[in-house]
């Protein structure tokens, strides 16, 4: 069964949550479905088998959240537009997933999606669950790293996942979320480059960053939660200043307000079917074909610093298991795994 539940600060929480959001998304559709028309009342409680007055109360709450509806008497409702919120009646739309996105937990804000994903996956047992805010207070990124994330700015999600694979093959579902941010961004006419391990950059500055985390034993894993944030809509002066040189907004870059929720369904989407490829195949040589083919490393020279060493090496290739391969300057090649290590430009962030 799929259900949506839904907690926030503004009123979209009910006392029975599962069935209220069920009506509530009912109606919604039915508006949906005769958009540009008027539906009576009598007709919505007729089809939905439900009184008068429960229509007109979860009309009331749709209004509230932001949806415009049109309510004039003996004619009845009619949708004219959908607010920008990333929950679930707003992305199911364009979802074409099986398993991932089907369940979402959706806040207003939040303080990490990181943070409630591990809370809620031990109690979770199918994978592909997602929980996605509006806003995060305490947006966590890689190597201890704050993470910006404004309100409605951005798409702040992480996917809960429960692969049977090996904790030490962890690190890999990072490039599978990379080549899916990767394609969604690209199908809606943006042309990015990855940046392995775990940022999408455009114009060498930052959009998207991949946190992933786990939860295992030597050699067993609980879970895995995949975090991404893409700064979606924010403008120069919402980032922290200390992160302007390096970080954009793919409406900074293209001057176009981007759509979130087509976004967002189009990165799922992308995910399921190069995560499928990973967890039946046990190959993410899809994913890492993407990050090959769009890497802002490769050839270049770059600063790697792992605990505090720096080392200047040449980028040289991504290989099947998500490693980046690099050259030193006495032409020694070696493997770089991505767990703490960070990756710069010389002259700059990329
Ligand atoms: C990085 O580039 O360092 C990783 C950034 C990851 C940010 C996302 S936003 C959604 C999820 N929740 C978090 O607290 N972090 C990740």
């Amino acid at each position: 069964m799929f259900y949506h539940i839904c907690w926030g600060r503004r009123p979209c929480c009910f006392i029975n949550a599962e069935r209220s959001a069920t009506l509530k998304e009912k109606i919604l559709k039915l508006l949906k479905d005769s958009k540009n028309e008027f539906v009576s009342g009598q007709e919505l409680s007729e089809r939905l088998k439900v009184s008068r007055t429960a229509i007109w109360k979860y009309i009331n709450v749709l209004k509230e959240e932001g949806y415009e509806i049109e309510s004039v008497s003996r004619k009845g409702h009619m949708l004219i537009s959908t607010p920008d919120i990333l929950n679930h009646e707003e992305i199911s739309e364009y979802l074409k997933t099986k398993y991932i996105g089907r369940e979402i937990y959706y806040f207003d804000s939040i303080n990490s999606t990181n943070t409630k994903a591990k809370e809620l996956a031990y109690s979770i047992k199918t994978e592909g669950a997602v929980v996605i805010a509006e806003e995060q207070t305490s947006g966590r990124g890689r190597l201890g790293r704050n993470w910006s994330s404004p309100n409605k700015k951005g798409i702040w999600m992480s996917i809960i996942l429960k692969p049977q694979i090996e904790p030490q093959d962890a690190a890999k579902i990072t490039q599978v979320a990379a080549a899916a941010v990767w394609k969604a961004i690209n199908q809606i006419g943006v042309k990015t480059q990855i940046k392995w391990p775990n940022d999408i950059v455009f114009n060498g500055k930052k959009v998207c960053g991949i946190l992933t985390e786990m939860s295992g034993e030597l050699n067993r894993l609980n879970y895995l939660v995949v975090g991404i944030g893409i700064n979606a809509n924010t403008t120069i002066s919402e980032f922290p200043e200390e992160i302007r040189d390096m970080a954009t907004s793919l409406k900074v870059e293209t001057g176009k307000e981007i759509k979130r929720k087509e976004l967002i369904a189009l990165i799922l989407n992308y995910f399921e079917e190069l995560y499928n490829n990973f967890t039946k195949n046990r190959s993410i040589a899809s994913s890492i074909k993407i990050c090959r083919e769009n890497s802002a490393l490769i050839g270049k020279d770059v600063r790697l610093t792992l605990r505090g060493e720096e080392k200047e090496v040449k980028a040289m290739d991504i290989n099947e298991d998500g490693e980046l391969i690099v050259q030193d300057k006495d032409g020694n090649i070696s493997k770089v795994i991505s767990g703490e290590v960070s990756v710069r430009g010389l002259y700059g962030y990329v």
